[in-house]
């Protein structure tokens, strides 16, 4: 079985395709590489064993897409192409919503017109806004404070609309809103990983660049947060545990005909805090990283963890890896890609 995966040569879709091939499905790319790079399909080739097919071109093109579904036959769509920087979000909303909005509405017009209509698509928990009480279940209220989350519960809420629209069309639509809480760690081949342009705005691959020597120390953003030693606590989650999911939400969507808009939190239930991921990194590479107390950093909340009682009951998933093995995964990446996969 085919599924096609936007955004398929980035650091979370080039793990779901490591992923889909593992569990027997045939992923196909589609990507523009505007933020990855090809250097990526080849690895997927060394990881997987066969090459991995690739669309390349922009997801708001009609007639590109359509030439896509006419090619291949797809079983269902994982979409994660889409832009995902809180703070460019603020500063570019038009592009966060013409990009991740505009890029979901030209990508279900093609699906309606090729037939296909189960689709998987890549949420966040930064949809419950900064009022949610971990751990959030998926029906605590939603809020977004930013370009960036509200684009995501826009397209969550156009996605139920077009389910309930459709409900008594054939193919019914079967769609599922993943959300993710904090993907961390690599492929532990060290071949993938992630590969941020320019500065790193999260945690974890500051942490790996402090650690590389490539910048001084890490700034805590904020150590006076309630919270056990004062710092920010996350739910930090597997990238292959994160992948592994999106498999099992698959695998829901295809056993059954009836149509449904369903949502499944993606993460551990557990909270780390920064201090925390910083002494499990030292743990597992060997290196020091310097840490210098900052003022918090606007927007950020004390804490964010997952419930993840639903994916464990209907999906029969959940995450496997602790956080000794997501940075032991990260520093095998980085110490063998210091300058990513450029
Ligand atoms: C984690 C913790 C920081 C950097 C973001 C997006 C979210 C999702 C995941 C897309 C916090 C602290 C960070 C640093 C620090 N992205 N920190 N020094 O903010 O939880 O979530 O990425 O879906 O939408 O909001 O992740 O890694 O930026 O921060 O102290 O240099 O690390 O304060 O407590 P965040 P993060």
């Amino acid at each position: 079985m085919k599924i096609l995966v936007t955004g398929g040569a980035g650091y979370i879709g080039s793990h779901l395709c490591v992923a889909l091939a593992e569990a027997g499905f045939q992923p196909v790319v589609l990507d523009d590489f505007s933020n990855s790079r090809p250097a990526v399909i080849d690895r997927l080739a060394a990881i997987i064993g066969a090459p991995t097919p690739v669309a390349i071109g922009d997801i708001s093109d009609a007639a590109f897409l359509d030439r896509v579904f006419a090619e291949h036959e797809f079983a269902a769509v994982m979409h994660l192409a889409g832009v995902k920087s809180v703070a460019e979000s603020c500063r570019l909303p038009l592009l966060y919503y013409q990009n991740n909005i505009g890029g979901t509405l030209s990508l279900c017009a093609a699906m309606q017109r090729a037939g296909i209509r189960r689709l998987l698509f890549s949420s966040s928990a930064t949809v419950y806004g900064a009022a949610a009480r971990s751990p959030v279940r998926e029906d605590a209220p939603l809020s977004a404070a930013n370009p960036y989350g509200r684009s995501k519960l826009m397209i969550e809420r156009l996605l139920a609309d077009l389910v309930a629209a459709e409900a008594a069309h054939l193919p019914v639509w079967r769609v599922a809103a993943l959300r993710y809480f904090n993907p961390v760690g690599a492929h532990p081949s060290g071949l993938l990983g992630e590969d941020p342009l320019g500065t790193p705005n999260n945690l974890v691959p500051y942490i790996a660049d402090v650690a590389l020597g490539r910048r001084p120390h890490l700034n805590v953003y904020g150590n006076t947060y309630a919270t056990r030693d004062g710092t920010g606590i996350r739910d930090y989650i597997h990238v292959m545990d994160l992948a592994e999911g999106h498999v099992a939400a698959l695998r829901y969507l295809l056993r059954a005909n009836d149509g449904g808009y369903f949502v499944w939190n993606l993460g551990t239930g557990r909270g780390s805090t920064v201090l925390e991921v910083v002494a499990a990194f030292v743990r597992s590479s060997g290196r020091s990283v310097p840490c210098v107390m900052a003022p918090m950093r606007p927007g950020d909340v004390a804490e964010s963890c997952a419930h993840v009682g639903r994916a464990q009951a209907e999906l029969g998933w959940r995450a496997r890896r602790d956080l000794d093995e997501m940075m032991a995964d990260v520093w095998r990446w980085r110490s063998a890609n210091a300058d990513g996969m450029r």
